[in-house]
């Protein structure tokens, strides 16, 4: 039994957001009676629906609810009937806002996939199988927040930058959970061509060398990385990377695992732990319960762990796995015309199967 409350403040947003926010809701109380954790649930407005509603992507409501939070949880934002907008009107604007305004500058990725899961991967499953991948994204910097930002009629500029500090921070977060992995960190760069990454390739050896003497860094041109991660993906234990090839990177290692949706992530080092999927909003599949909640539910699971209760968190981890290995997929992870099953009725799949799970080791115990 824990005798603690927490409270998480829910951004459901938009397309599928709330789908897949109402199923990591469901986890999440699932887990509250079964632990009997005390878990009280906020709602806010977010992104385009608080466009809708509010006029403002990024209500100061949301952000205060987010800033009182012990975690929030975000589901999805953006979508076609936003993209007229122009920049700090857009839906995007208001998800950068809330990860620099609650200052979460380590955003985690994490990419496994386990043996028993590497037939769903995009690639040849014998390639892929054993793949353990840490992304480290710079998540409050960069060219997402370098000034002078301009859009002219004949030209336009974005800014990268980033300052020795800030590079420092983010390389002791890869280097700490390299300690816990294997040892190794891959920072990743464009330092052949970029002065920004000149400085990043220099301050994270740095840091590594005078702070984590144990860990193993190596440098990555961006590119090449790209390939190796498709190539090789095993060799790869912690990635160290900025906000943009971050970005990038991460979505082409979902391929790995074999969907977007398989992808949680967690935003830390700032007031509140933020968690997001790292799925967009699909608006394609939007309200016809055919999401795939696990980035979802695996993003509660990091919020577990970052809150020190890891026997929840692997709890949420394994019944995922397993109502994923009992051949249970939703429409993202079959070829087309093959049966799929919907949200709803694998989000309950899930909850059976924690509900089980705990039941069978507390009589164990
Ligand atoms: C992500 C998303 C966001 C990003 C967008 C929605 C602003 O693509 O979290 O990966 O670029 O950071
Ligand atoms: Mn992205």
């Amino acid at each position: 039994m824990i005798s603690s409350s927490k409270t998480v403040c829910l951004l459901p947003g938009d397309g599928i957001g709330p789908e897949v926010v109402a199923a990591a809701k469901a986890v999440m109380v699932t887990v509250g009676d079964l632990f009997g954790l005390a878990l009280r649930f906020e709602e806010h407005a977010f992104g385009g629906d608080a466009i809708d509603r509010f006029g403002t992507p990024l209500p100061p409501e949301t952000l205060e609810a987010c800033k009182r939070a012990d975690g929030a949880l975000m589901g999805a934002i953006g979508g076609p009937k936003w993209d007229h907008l122009s920049g700090d009107s857009r839906p995007e604007a208001g998800l950068l806002g809330l990860r620099k305004e609650l200052g979460v500058f380590a955003n985690l990725r994490p990419v496994a996939v386990p043996e028993s899961l590497a037939h769903l991967s995009v690639l040849p499953p014998d390639k892929v199988a054993g793949t353990d991948v840490l992304v480290v994204r710079e998540l409050i910097g960069g060219i997402y927040f370098g000034k002078p930002r301009v859009l002219a009629a004949d030209y336009a500029i974005d800014t990268m930058t980033y300052t020795v500090q800030e590079i420092e921070r983010i390389t002791r977060v890869a280097c700490t959970w390299a300690m816990r992995r294997n040892g190794k960190v891959t920072s990743i760069d464009k330092a052949n061509v970029l002065a920004v990454s000149r400085l990043w390739r220099e301050t994270a050896s740095r840091i590594a060398k005078d702070e984590f003497p144990q860990v193993v860094v190596e440098h990555m041109y961006v590119d090449n990385a790209a390939m190796q991660l498709v190539l090789n993906p095993r060799q790869f234990d912690v990635i160290l990377t900025g906000n943009l090839f971050g970005d990038i990177l991460s979505d082409l290692a979902s391929t790995l695992a074999g969907s977007l949706g398989l992808l949680p992530s967690a935003c830390l080092g700032g007031i509140t732990p933020l968690f997001e999927p790292v799925h967009g909003s699909a608006p394609d599949i939007a309200g016809q319960n055919k999401a795939n909640p696990v980035a979802a539910i695996l993003s509660v699971a990091m919020m577990f762990h970052e809150w020190a209760m890891p026997e929840i968190a692997n709890l949420i981890e394994e019944s995922v796995s397993n109502v994923l290995l009992q051949g249970n997929v939703t429409a993202d992870l079959v070829l087309e015309g093959q049966p799929f099953i919907r949200t709803s009725d694998f989000t309950l799949l899930v909850v059976n199967e924690m509900t089980s799970k705990y039941n069978r080791v507390a009589i164990d115990v």
